[in-house]
């Protein structure tokens, strides 16, 4: 496996990309997941957010941020002024990953290594390139140093505008937030402010866009 760049279609618009991924096998991830799911949204997007990895949910039905990361996710953008017509979003790595349960048929999310987010930037540029959105949004770490660099700490950083490195697609600007899964794992009493935070930096980008 030598990475995506080899599946990567001579056309780049979204549906001749989003074709291309499900025949991808630049890393090990599409052997054990059931389907690639790509990003979804407007070609004309103003807003791209950028997840970690698909969940179960998203691996069954295709779709990004279907589960319930998605639903919290639909919420804050609602509450942030940001209309999800104008967003499209997507993953930093497109195929599910996962460890079997110890019991049962549950599968357990498990976070990308550095070099399968490596081998999927292709991807995510390809989409950038596509969409060419306003302002490029990383939901937690992953995503942050997919696209903001590897030692990029989002706890130091989040919620700023940033300069997107290399401008891909001609994106000059990057903002970083916690993902909507680490809102929902938190610990009760610091669910609210969590979320806060999260709306909190998202309606800096309703702002800039
Ligand atoms: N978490 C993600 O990072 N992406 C999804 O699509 C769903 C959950
Ligand atoms: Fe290709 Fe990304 Fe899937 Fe790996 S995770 S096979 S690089 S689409």
């Amino acid at each position: 496996h030598e990475g995506a760049q080899h599946y990567l279609p001579a056309a780049a618009d979204l549906a001749a990309l989003r074709n291309a991924a499900h025949g991808c096998r630049g890393c090990d991830l599409y052997r054990d997941a059931t389907q690639a799911v790509f990003g979804a949204g407007p070609e004309n997007a103003r807003v791209m957010l950028v997840g970690e990895v698909p969940g179960d949910r998203e691996d069954r039905t295709g779709e990004p941020f279907v589960g319930p990361a998605g639903g919290l996710l639909d919420r804050a953008l609602e509450e942030s002024g940001i209309d999800r017509g104008v967003v499209y979003v997507t993953n930093a790595v497109k195929h599910f990953r996962f460890t079997p349960a110890e019991r049962g048929s549950r599968r357990i999310h498990k976070k990308p290594s550095r070099s399968q987010v490596v081998a999927c930037k292709p991807w995510l540029l390809a989409e950038l390139e596509a969409v060419g959105p306003e302002v490029v949004v990383c939901l937690g770490a992953t995503a942050a140093q997919a696209l903001l660099g590897f030692d990029f700490r989002v706890s130091a950083r989040r919620g700023e505008l940033l300069e997107l490195p290399g401008h891909p697609g001609g994106v000059n600007t990057a903002l970083a937030t916690v993902h909507p899964s680490a809102v929902l794992r938190a610990p009760e009493e610091d669910r609210r402010r969590a979320y806060a935070e999260l709306t909190a930096d998202l309606r800096v980008v309703a702002k800039a866009i």
